[in-house]
């Protein structure tokens, strides 16, 4: 077998023009000497032995070993009597390099062109590095996921795959799953479906990214929550629609006024995305007048409603609030949910439950758009739910939630005040708001806290407009019990040098 060593020096030698003329000794030694440098050939990585390579290039021997004495005497390599050639692990280049290293990261932004709607993107990146740790935002308590029954299914389909467990998926998921899902859906959600209409995605994001390429060309018009989740605007930026605010209902707003912040004039839009069940960020529960005057909305003018179901399954007091696409027959509802709440972000599943109109060109689009695999996992998580495990697992995590997000409520009740909770918040979810007095730079507190090693998101990022709300959203799922106090004292402190309390 040709060593990957051979590989490099055959496609790096072959297209050296300006080398034509030089010995062959002396263009392998600039071949390797480049390779080295540019790291394709790490440092301590073995060369091979001046045999194997001689012959799997088709040189002499000696052409190879000249070349090694060369790099070996200029300090590239070095041999071991009886272990072979290695790549030194620094070269007479590195010192003097690594200013001229850090000066051409620096010229980067400038030597790369990105689309005017990519350096829109960049410049205001919003996933967060740190994922895990007190107070991460949504982010679910990943240590308690039944991975010892979950990667024994696994193994077992791993002993005799079938070829369509390894080939590229085609129909918009492994069916059992789909099964599974709509099962689950129909009791759990009150979602009216079946299988036919799941559509298995890598989680939320791609199905915001579908549904728009698919139902909206750029410049139609699309309402989004205000406040609402980034990973709407963050997609809908690369899509390039216009973006209009649909003002959360806040608790002065009159019961009769379902209507109430909606955008005015302007072409009717062809997609509403929202989170009915629990708003994200504020986790308000949308009224059940302003739900029916949206699916309204959406019927007169063509257009069709984004539900974000992401966190449902997780509410701590009273009946758990159906899905609006549930409310009606044939609604004009695109169901998204996931399982970055209920077991694990890493796994990147998620679904959709779409209009029975939408469902064969969606599943089409998808496997052309996006090529769809993960065929043994979505097998495995299939029998996960089919077994039970799955609703088991939700209710175990609802009592652990529950605890902590009372332990975190009390804190901030105690030490903060209860007019620090946010008053639109209901019992449910994988973080709360702690809102803060208007004029608190929630950005900055934020950033405080990070360097004290407490995570939080600040309220304000998820307006696009003035008249931000100010607060800091706080992850409780993720955080052990005994870690709560220790972490809400630290950022207690940053609330105080910032003279928020
Ligand atoms: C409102 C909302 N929707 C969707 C998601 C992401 O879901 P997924 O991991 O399936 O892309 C999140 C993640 O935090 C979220 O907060």
């Amino acid at each position: 077998m040709k060593s990957i060593c051979a590989d490099l020096v055959l496609q790096r030698l072959a297209p050296r023009a300006d080398a034509a003329g030089a010995a062959l000794n002396r263009q392998l030694y600039d071949c390797l000497r480049e390779a080295i440098l540019d790291g394709s050939l790490p440092p301590s990585s073995p060369l091979p032995a001046s045999r194997d390579l001689a012959r799997e290039t088709a040189m002499s021997r000696n052409t190879v070993l000249h070349a090694y004495a060369q790099l070996q005497a200029e300090g590239y390599v070095h041999s071991r009597v009886g272990s072979g050639t290695f790549v030194a692990a620094t070269t007479p280049e590195s010192q003097l390099s690594a200013g001229r290293a850090r000066a051409a990261d620096a010229d980067v932004p400038g030597t790369v062109r990105l689309a005017r709607r990519a350096q829109a993107l960049v410049a205001d990146a919003s996933a967060a590095p740190r994922q895990w740790g007190a107070f991460m935002p949504g982010v679910p308590d990943v240590t308690q996921f039944p991975h010892r029954g979950f990667g024994r299914i696994v193994s077992r389909l791993w002993r005799a795959p079938t070829p369509e467990l390894l080939t590229y998926s085609h129909g918009g998921g492994h069916p059992a799953l789909r099964e599974a899902i709509a099962e689950h859906l129909r009791v759990a959600r009150a979602v009216r479906c079946n299988a036919d209409q799941v559509l298995v995605t890598e989680g939320v994001h791609q199905a915001i990214d579908l549904s728009l390429r698919m139902l909206a060309d750029p410049r139609d018009t699309v309402w989004v929550e205000e406040p609402g989740y980034w990973g709407f605007h963050k997609v809908l930026q690369m899509d390039g629609t216009r973006v209009r605010a649909l003002k959360v209902q806040t608790g002065s707003d009159s019961p009769d006024s379902p209507e109430a912040g909606w955008p005015r004039g302007g072409t009717p839009p062809r997609l509403i995305f929202v989170t009915p069940s629990h708003q994200y960020p504020l986790g308000s529960v949308m009224s059940l007048a302003r739900r029916r005057a949206l699916l309204d909305h959406a019927r007169a003018c063509g257009g069709w409603i984004f539900e974000d179901d992401y966190d449902s399954e997780f509410r701590f007091a009273g009946r758990p609030i159906p899905s609006m696409q549930g409310l009606e027959p044939d609604s004009p509802v695109i169901y998204v949910g996931t399982f970055s709440k209920t077991l694990f972000p890493g796994l990147r599943v998620g679904y959709m439950v779409l209009p029975r109109a939408l469902a064969a060109p969606f599943r089409t689009a998808h496997a052309d758009l996006y090529r769809e695999g993960h065929a043994i996992t979505q097998a495995a998580l299939a029998e996960l739910i089919g077994q039970g495990h799955y609703a088991a697992h939700i209710r175990r995590m609802r009592v652990l939630y529950a605890r902590r997000r009372a332990l975190l409520a009390g804190l901030i009740a105690t030490h903060l005040g209860p007019a620090y909770l946010h008053p639109q918040a209901s019992n449910a979810g994988l973080h709360l708001v702690l809102q803060l007095p208007a004029g608190c730079d929630d950005v900055a507190i934020s950033r405080a806290a990070e360097a004290q090693g407490v995570l939080t998101r600040p309220l304000s990022r998820y307006y696009r407009r003035s008249g931000a709300q100010r607060g800091l959203l706080l992850g409780y799922a993720c955080v052990q019990e005994a870690d709560i106090e220790p972490a809400f004292r630290v950022l207690l402190e940053c609330l105080r040098r910032a003279r928020a309390t």
